[in-house]
């Protein structure tokens, strides 16, 4: 099993992990946008705090990069407690999730991603632990085996999935606190911006944010990454501030377009409006024929491309619509 990790933004991970860290707000009144579900946790904290019990388990749905991740850390530090953090995947064995529930102390936040991808038997130990912070687990095999009763602390589990109707009903149910978060406004999303610029010393223009927002398809993750693109051009080609016209050149550069679509989506459409004629196309087809993950495109592409208007979801599939064949220059019949 992987060893699950607290968050040091010193030391931690890959470069672009690191700078990921270095941008997290660390307590809620920093955090910018999902505005619904931080005026909820932050009654729902001091409520905990206040009965001197621990936070009820909390599930966070929606596409990548949107802070689940920075939200459990939040709620970590602002129960002033230690976040742990694993996924489902790495959780391979129940006893894999035993070692890593007896390690918890008392209102620790234990942050499980992925959590759809658990496997039924480790599953299977989260719901007592869950429930009535007890772990069951049997001592031996055979006929000598023995089972045994533990006693947890009161810890708080984050999961975290980009698939809510993938969790088996008996796991959502155990969950207190479910809340889905909503793809960012191009203003939360150029208040972010700004506020990464501060952190990293980047002079920019108000345009300039608005611009980047604008092409960050909702996704605060991908802001902060064309962020540091558009600075590398900014540094090369001016004096490091990000201009207006830097920043249209760097992501035109980049081959983000107006909306902040690249070669995936515009494939995804294209394959909509050229192969399939307009015609409904089910998700299967359309992975098979684009050439990607079903999963990447029902997670990642797809949210987005509802947002904007440019598929619809039906019962027998995906629907291109109109607005998407004048943004790739086809004539809708
Ligand atoms: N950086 C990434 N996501 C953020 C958010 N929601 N608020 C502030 N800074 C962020």
């Amino acid at each position: 099993m992987e060893e699950e990790r607290i968050i040091n933004p010193e030391i931690e991970g890959t470069a672009e992990e690191r700078l990921e860290n270095s941008l997290r707000p660390a307590v809620l009144s920093e955090y910018i946008g999902q505005d619904k579900v931080k005026e909820n946790m932050k009654i729902y904290i001091e409520s905990a705090q206040k009965r001197g019990e621990s936070l009820d388990h909390c599930l966070f749905y929606g596409p990548p990069g949107l802070g689940k991740t920075t939200l459990s850390n939040i709620i970590a530090n602002e129960m002033h407690s230690n976040l742990k953090i694993t996924s489902g995947p790495a959780i391979e064995k129940p006893g894999d999730l035993a070692a890593l529930l007896t390690n918890l102390s008392e209102f620790d936040v234990l942050f499980i991603d992925e959590i759809h991808r658990l496997s039924k038997s480790v599953e299977e130990i989260l719901y007592p632990a869950l429930e009535d912070f007890t772990l069951d687990i049997v001592i031996g095999k055979g006929p000598s085996a023995k089972s045994v009763r533990l006693d947890l602390p009161k810890f708080t589990l984050i999961g975290a999935t980009t698939k809510a109707g993938s969790l088996t009903t008996p796991l959502r149910d155990r969950f207190g606190i479910v809340h889905r978060l909503e793809l960012y406004s191009t203003e939360d999303l150029a208040t972010i911006v700004k506020r990464s610029s501060r952190i990293l010393k980047i002079e920019i223009q108000e345009e300039a944010a608005r611009e980047i927002a604008r092409r960050s398809r909702g996704t605060p993750r991908i802001a902060n990454r064309l962020l540091k693109r558009v600075r590398d051009y900014a540094i090369v080609l001016g004096n490091g501030d990000i201009t207006l016209k830097i920043a249209k050149h760097a992501l035109n550069k980049l081959e983000i377009d107006e909306l902040g679509l690249d070669e995936i989506d515009r494939k995804i459409l294209e394959t909509m409006i050229v192969q399939y004629s307009g015609r409904t196309v089910g998700i299967e087809a359309l992975a098979a024929t684009v050439g990607e993950e079903l999963d990447t495109i029902e997670d990642v592409y797809e949210p987005y491309l509802i947002q904007i208007g440019f598929i619809a979801r039906t019962l027998r599939g995906r629907k291109v619509l109109p607005p998407a064949y004048q943004h790739m220059g086809y004539e809708w019949e």
